[in-house]
């Protein structure tokens, strides 16, 4: 199921997609399922320090070999490298046995001898003499990716940076404090055999310390007594300072984890419009939201770069007010970004992403800003977020804002980088309307 899903994602797919796919086709046992999530996410992530290792033992360039041939090997040596729990002679005959099945019989011979050579092999991958080179092959990260972040971090937090990128993220979840409890949430864990432990500094944050599958399964999911979000994640919706009975925009809301969490810090009173240009996406929102009981959020599909001028009547329905009379108190704008904080989650995502593409966002970015800051009552709060590190898209995106928009106040910023223990990179930027 793995190599299928290398196969996918190196025509194109979506990992996480692909891999839906794969497990729909062929339902598994939790604990395979969570193999076969390990497999397939960690070897697309180490996808550069494979190839290296098949360049150095193999006959044939990793990129000029057979495309299933190249991921085949790519899934044994991964096994080899970072999984202790598979016993590397199950590695390699599996991965031969797979080659004699599915169509590679005749260089079986070569999988069970490039494996074999890297068993026998003591010496580590030699590195090139260039720093940012080197650096670039010990963490698999494309070299524009690496030249950025030794020029933005010492070596240390650099390094940092990479072994978060290349861990199975933890899985996190936010208590709904309107529905239960964290001490409810965690006792009813102990009682089902689910470990899990609070977050230090989120009041709602805890953390499942095993993995789980099947999520939909465990206690209280059907009830809304929790949702799942990253712990970095989480402390973007507080920013906002939001009080019951205020009007909130959320101007890219889904699949909803800010636009619930914003409704449960309001004690669901209020209104918090919650739009989204995919209208896919935004099903997402509505169920999340009728999941967790709450009914302060009004969906709205839209582009938030010029929801007040096309769709002022569609706003005014959904917020149930004039918006001249009435505007927003507060904008979360938690924009689309590179999301370079969140490479562990999306295995994939280091493979697709170009510097070209961070211009295109960094000039979504700033039309949203400019499309939403009108929208925000006097002396109104608004929080930018994103979840990447890269400064266009930040720091600099909003030192832009700032200039072309006099008398607004930056109120707080805070750069959360990923962390090898657990935690998205997150950025925000409190500001706050003339
Ligand atoms: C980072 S995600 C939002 C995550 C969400 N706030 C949450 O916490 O669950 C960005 C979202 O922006 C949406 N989006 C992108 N361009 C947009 C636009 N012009 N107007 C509205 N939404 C947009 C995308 O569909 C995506 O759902």
């Amino acid at each position: 199921m793995a190599w299928r899903v290398l196969l996918a994602v190196a025509s194109g797919a979506y990992a996480d997609l692909a891999l839906e796919r794969e497990l729909r086709r062929l339902p598994l046992a939790p604990q395979d399922r969570g193999l076969a999530t390990e497999l397939a996410y960690g070897a697309i992530r180490q996808r550069r320090l494979l190839d290296a290792w098949l360049d150095l033992l193999g006959k044939v360039p990793a990129a000029q070999q057979p495309p299933p041939l190249r991921w085949l090997l790519h899934l044994g040596l991964y096994q080899l490298l970072f999984f202790q729990r598979v016993p590397a002679s199950a590695a390699v005959s599996t991965a031969v046995e797979l080659a004699k099945r599915d169509g590679l019989a005749r260089l079986a011979p070569v999988v069970n001898g490039l494996l074999r050579a890297f068993l026998r092999r003591t010496a580590p991958l030699p590195l090139p003499a260039d720093p940012a080179a080197a650096f670039a092959l010990r963490h698999s990260l494309p070299d524009w990716l690496a030249a950025d972040l030794l020029a933005w971090l010492p070596l240390e937090q650099a390094d940092a940076f990479g072994q978060a990128a290349n861990q199975a993220p933890p899985l996190d979840l936010r208590v709904n404090v309107l529905r239960s409890s964290r001490e409810a949430v965690l006792a009813a864990f102990t009682a089902a055999g689910v470990p899990a432990e609070p977050l230090v500094d989120l009041p709602a944050g805890l953390t499942l310390t095993a993995r789980s599958s099947d999520l939909r399964a465990l206690p209280g999911y059907s009830e809304g007594h929790w949702c799942v979000q990253d712990r970095a994640a989480q402390t973007i919706a507080p920013l906002l300072d939001a009080q019951p009975g205020e009007r909130i925009l959320d101007a890219c809301a889904a699949p909803g984890g800010k636009s619930t969490h914003i409704a449960e810090l309001i004690g669901d009173v209020g209104t918090v419009v919650a739009v989204d240009r995919s209208s896919g996406r935004l099903q997402r929102v509505r169920d999340n939201a009728e999941r967790l009981g709450l009914h302060t959020i009004k969906p709205l599909q839209g582009d938030a770069a010029a929801l007040g001028v096309a769709q002022a009547a569609d706003l005014e329905a959904a917020l149930g007010a004039n918006l001249a009379a009435a505007p927003f108190d507060r904008v979360l704008l938690d924009a689309p970004c590179s999301g370079l904080g969140t490479l562990a989650r999306h295995a994939d995502a280091r493979w697709r992403l170009t510097p070209a593409a961070i211009d295109t966002l960094v000039e979504l970015q700033q039309s949203l800003l400019a499309g939403v800051a009108p929208l925000l009552r006097p002396g109104g709060r608004l929080v930018y977020a994103t979840c990447t590190v890269h400064p266009r898209e930040n720091q600099q995106q909003i030192a832009a804002f700032l200039a072309a928009h006099p008398g607004w106040q930056l109120h707080l910023e805070q750069q959360l980088w990923p962390q090898p223990q657990g935690g998205d990179g997150f950025y925000a930027a409190v500001l706050q309307a003339p």
